[in-house]
């Protein structure tokens, strides 16, 4: 890391992170040092396109879901999802075909080549609204924001932790996750304000900004894809609509689907992280199995204040 970027990270306010280092508070938001350093490198240097896709989630909120879903909605002409055999997505991992901008493409480097991808480019971020790079707040390019319900994420989020954590420092227990994520410590924390950030920029600017919910996706997917088609501006024809395009991208996207491939079960990302990792239960209300009713209230009630007056309910 540069160093005026190691002075300034080492000057802000700390907090132990989920895993062995620790999350500094800059502008409002906790990031690990690797996500500062990838943030601000991306803040000076990435130049969005007008015609630029970027899928904004929380950590934990099913990224790797609406990655899937994304780069098979953009990319159907190219690959049918319909007949499988030759999709991109049968043998590599989402995360590997729809880059984080701050956690790979400028992590390491100032200007990563973007040239061999075609547009419209699709990339992802964590970065909270208020984070992102001027250009993309300027620039007429889109945002897909996935929000998931606090208690499901939070709950994802501390398995995904304990499977992150060196073993010797053993399991992190979900008493103290808990306190962390009420206080807003977590990735890219606090939960609720990277939440509300961007339900405000998509009231604001209906056209820039797609507000989605993980829940809705899984109740309804099929009209959920169809919005989100729409709001791209590639709608599916009449013809995609009746030859099963919309359902053959849900088969395929699919946590049955998905969590069966040798790449999900066996791979490895850029991290280190095991590819099933990111497929646990992709359920909703799982949370009821690991936190009691009072955890779970408590949880309600810091959302309750922290959304009120936003017209937001989660
Ligand atoms: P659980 O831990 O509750 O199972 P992210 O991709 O943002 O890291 O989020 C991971 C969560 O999304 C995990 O939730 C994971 O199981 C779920 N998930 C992954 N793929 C999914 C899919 N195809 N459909 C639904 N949920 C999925």
């Amino acid at each position: 890391m540069p160093q005026a970027f190691k002075d300034l990270f080492s000057s802000l306010p700390s907090e132990e992170d989920w895993i062995t280092a620790s999350f500094r508070l800059y502008q409002g938001f906790w990031l690990s040092s690797r996500l500062f350093k990838g943030i601000l490198t991306c803040q000076n240097h990435f130049q969005a396109h007008p015609s630029d896709i970027l899928l904004v989630t929380s950590p934990k909120s099913g990224t790797t879901w609406l990655k899937a879903i994304l780069f098979a909605l953009l990319n159907r002409a190219k690959y049918s999802a319909n007949s499988q055999r030759r999709h991109p997505l049968l043998t590599q991992n989402s995360h590997d075909l729809v880059p984080f901008l701050e956690l790979n493409l400028y992590l390491g480097q100032e200007n990563p080549d973007l040239t061999a991808i075609a547009s419209p480019r699709l990339f992802a971020t964590h970065m909270p609204y208020s984070l992102l790079p001027q250009s993309v707040r300027d620039s007429n390019c889109k945002l897909v924001y996935l929000c998931r319900n606090p208690k499901d994420t939070f709950v994802s989020m501390w398995h995904f932790a304990n499977r992150m954590r060196p073993e010797e420092k053993g399991q992190i227990p979900i008493q103290e996750g808990l306190n962390k994520f009420c206080r807003g410590v977590s990735v890219c924390g606090p939960y609720w304000d990277h939440v509300l950030g961007y339900h405000k920029a998509s009231l604001d600017m209906p056209e820039k900004v797609l507000f989605m919910m993980y829940e809705q996706m899984k109740v309804d997917p099929h009209v959920h894809v169809r919005r989100l088609a729409d709001f791209l501006g590639c709608p599916f024809s009449k013809e995609e609509l009746r030859d099963g395009t919309v359902e053959g991208i849900l088969k395929m996207c699919s946590f049955d689907n998905m969590s069966a491939l040798e790449v999900n079960k066996c791979g490895k990302l850029w991290t280190g992280a095991e590819t099933k990792w990111f497929f646990r239960r992709g359920e909703v209300g799982d949370w009821v199995n690991y936190m009691s009713s009072e955890m779970g209230e408590r949880i309600d009630g810091v959302m309750e204040e922290k959304l009120h007056g936003s017209g937001l309910k989660l």
